[in-house]
This record gives C-alpha cells, structure tokens and sequence, in this order.
C-alpha cells in the first residue's frame, strides 16, 4: 500500500478481508492512535463485573467500542454503574448481561443475543471471567472444588471463545479474541497450594494457541493474556486476611511490587485493535518481570 492512500482490502492472497493501516509518512501524520482506535466495533467481556474485566470494558470503552460486559451477579456492581456514567459522557456504551460462562448453552444464548442486537456482529471478546479456588494441598483437592475450577476457568472461556468465533466466522470479521489466562499458567506461585488454578490457567495458554490455529485462516486473532500478581476481590481475598502475602509476592519480582488494574490497560488495547493484526497464538506475559527470575 502506498503512503497516504485509504485503508483499503488486501488483495494480496489472503482468505479474509483485512484492513492496512497506511504506512505513516509527512502527508498522513501519525497514524499510531489511528491503529488503536475500535471506533464503530462491538465487544464483550466477560468477568465485567470484576477487577480487571470490568477495567478492560472501560479501556475498549475509551477506544470506541459498544462494550458488554457479562458476568454472574443479576445486577452490576456500584462501581460498573459509575464506568457506565463515565463511558457515556465519553460519548460510548457499556452495558451488563447476566450469564453464566461455565454452561454452554447459556452464554452461547447471551452472545448471540448481544450479536442480534448489533447486526450478528462481535468484533473483539475478552474472556476474563475466572475464579481462584480455595487453596489446598494438591493431594487433598476435592473432585467438586477442582471440577468447578475447571468448569469456570477452562471450558467457560472455550464457551465464550467459541459462541464468538462462530459469529465472526459467520459474518467475516477478522476480529481479537483475547483469552484471560495468568502467569500462573507457566509457573507455579512459590508456596501457594493452587494446582488446580494454575492447571486450568495452563490450558487456556495451550486454548489460544490451539484456536489460533484453527481460526487463523479467518483472519481471526485469538491470544492469550497472563498477568502477574494484581490487586483485584480475586486476590484481596487472600490478601486482606495473609497482608504478609502481599511483601511476599512484591519480593518475586524485580520491580519489588504487585501490578495495579490500570497497568493492563495498554496491552489490552493492542491486543483488542489494529495495533496488533499480525499478533496471534501468543501469550502475552505481564507480570512486573515475575517470570524472569
Ligand atoms: N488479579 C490477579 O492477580 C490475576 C492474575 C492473573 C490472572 N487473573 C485472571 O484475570 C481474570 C479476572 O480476574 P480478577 O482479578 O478481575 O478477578 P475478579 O474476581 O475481580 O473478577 C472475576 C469475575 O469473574 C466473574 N465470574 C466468575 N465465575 C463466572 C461465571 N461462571 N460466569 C460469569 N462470570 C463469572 C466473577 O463474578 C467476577 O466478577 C481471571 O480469569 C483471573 O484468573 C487475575
């Protein structure tokens, strides 16, 4: 594509319709806000009532995007309400669906829904719905504690990546799925007794790998997202109790603290937009450098 010329459809071999930012030069301007921009797009996300998802529905929010955010809870939470105020007098929407990741017939029936509403299209998913578990010894793990585990945090996230994926494929959109996995999917936290989290945070490394693979010839992008340790209700529920955890795990790392929600922002954004198109199959480690050591 030459300098200055539109966004325009690649003809050069691919199966799927791709959109080329141009290549920036004196005439353009900067185009890098441009590639981040989700102007016009529809996105889900679930966990949206949670530290992070609903964190990630204000960032997609900002960029353009209509934003559903679904999760458990009948109703949001205070702080969603005030995300919807600040969305709107940005000119954006966020609203909440009630659904249930973990039962695939259920959230499949609240996507296509969202999907219904908007012309049957998505164009990005964030899969952030997740839960820890309790934490005991790996040889005393209880079957139901271990299958619900399971049940939330592997098969809920291929629920909604699939519910979504069938959709883009239908409609032809190269869109983002992003899949919340942890860096406790590729190393085990010092002293904390939670296999069955990082087992199924494993997994939905290997899921984004996987359907990337399948979907790439779509022009769908699927990647997996680990963060490191983050203040959130997922982990102050440890934190609050065991306040010596939080030293403990600031001391992992060479930065010498745990990560803060905001400081996800910026990956999200890339991974959601233009910024990224020829990123996939990746899982995007950002931990304050905990897996480095
Ligand atoms: N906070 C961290 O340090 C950290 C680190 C690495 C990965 N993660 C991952 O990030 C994601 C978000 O975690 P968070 O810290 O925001 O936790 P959170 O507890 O604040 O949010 C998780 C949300 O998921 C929702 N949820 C649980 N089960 C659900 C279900 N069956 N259907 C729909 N929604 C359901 C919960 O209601 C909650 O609102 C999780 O997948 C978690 O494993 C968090």
């Amino acid at each position: 594509m030459t300098a200055g010329s539109e966004p325009s459809l690649s003809t050069s071999g691919v199966r799927f319709p791709v959109k080329l930012v141009p290549v920036p030069s004196k005439d353009t301007g900067p185009q890098i806000l441009e590639e981040f921009a989700l102007t016009g797009q529809i996105a889900i996300v679930t966990g949206g009532n949670g530290g992070l998802g609903l964190e990630f529905a204000i960032v997609l929010a900002e960029l353009g995007a209509k934003v559903y955010a679904i999760d458990l809870n009948s109703t949001p939470s205070s702080d969603f309400a005030a995300a919807v105020k600040y969305v709107k007098r940005l000119g954006s929407s966020l609203e909440y669906r009630s659904s249930d990741v973990s039962r695939q017939e259920v959230i499949s029936a609240t996507i296509g829904q969202i999907a219904s509403e908007n012309d049957g299209k998505i164009h990005v998913c964030v899969a952030a719905a997740g839960i820890l578990g309790p934490e005991i010894d790996c040889t005393d793990y209880p079957a139901d504690m271990f299958q619900k585990i399971m049940d939330v945090n592997c098969s809920g996230v291929f629920f909604t990546a699939q519910a979504v994926a069938k959709l883009m494929k239908r409609e032809e959109i190269a869109g983002s799925i992003i899949l919340i996995a942890s860096m406790s999917g590729s190393v085990t936290n010092r002293e904390m007794l939670y296999s069955p989290y990082n087992i199924s945070k494993s997994a939905v490394i290997q899921m984004a790998r996987s359907m990337a693979c399948e979907l790439g010839p779509a022009g769908i992008r699927v990647n997996s997202l680990s963060p490191g340790h983050i203040r959130t209700k997922l982990t102050a529920a440890l934190l609050d109790v065991q306040p010596a955890t939080e030293a403990f795990w600031a001391s992992l790392n060479p930065l010498g603290r745990i990560g803060a929600v905001h400081e996800l922002r910026g990956v999200i954004a890339w991974l959601a937009s233009d910024a990224s198109t020829f990123c996939t199959g990746s899982d995007i480690i950002v931990s304050g450098g905990h897996t480095i050591w």
